[in-house]
């Protein structure tokens, strides 16, 4: 599928099909976020791909209840790899720890107040971008190969981090509900071009 016709045809799709996505679909679709491309190549991302109904559901209870997450037959969990970026954020994933190991706190807020200085500011902003990329290509070769996507920020990441138990240098940034679109929902309205234009 032509890039702009699968820009064109994608829609938030927030009701799936029951099947689940065959593992070569999913395999694409990872595959077209391991190609994406980051700050300095640094690949700063982890996927997790849960289908397991039972994770789904707390999933869902994590992303203030929207059903579609645990209805969705697999969920991308799209985490950030704080390790990439070397000793550069090895401070922030320090104070993430618990006293068990286990995760603290690592909401976006809560990320940017632990950065110590510029360079992990820049580091984290960067981290995001770099995810939000490779998510972005998932979306679009879903799109590509039939099945509907819907990016999902609206969740508590501790509660998901525990949940999967993530590792502390892994924070959740995007749940990526994926599977056969049980809707065609009309295209929302975009701004024209001479308002975005400056
Ligand atoms: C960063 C981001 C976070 C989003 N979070 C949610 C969410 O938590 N729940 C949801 O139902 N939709 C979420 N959406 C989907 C948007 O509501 C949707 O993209 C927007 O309304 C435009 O509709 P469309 O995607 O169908 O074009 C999110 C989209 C983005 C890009």
């Amino acid at each position: 599928m032509d890039i702009m016709e699968a820009i064109k045809q994608r829609r938030s799709i927030r009701s799936y099909k029951d099947d689940p996505v065959p593992v070569g679909l999913l395999d694409q679709v990872l595959e077209a976020g391991r190609l994406a491309p980051s700050s300095s190549n640094v690949q700063s991302w982890r996927f997790k791909v849960v289908t397991d109904k039972a994770a789904k559901g707390e999933l869902r209870k994590a992303a203030m209840d929207q059903s579609f997450v645990e209805e969705a037959p697999a969920v991308i969990v799209a985490c950030l790899d704080l390790d990439a970026f070397r000793e550069r954020t090895r401070g922030i994933v320090e104070l993430l720890k618990d006293e068990d190991g286990s995760v603290k706190d690592c909401d976006v807020a809560g990320l940017f107040a632990l950065c110590d200085g510029p360079d992990e500011k820049r580091c984290l902003i960067h981290a995001f971008m770099n995810v939000s990329i490779a998510v972005e290509n998932m979306v679009l070769t879903a799109v590509s190969l039939g099945l509907g996507t819907c990016w999902v920020r609206a969740f508590e990441p501790l509660k998901v981090a525990h949940a999967l138990s993530l590792p502390p240098e892994c924070p959740p940034a995007v749940l990526l509900p994926i599977g056969f679109p049980n809707q065609d929902p009309p295209a929302r309205p975009r701004k024209e071009m001479h308002e975005i234009r400056i």
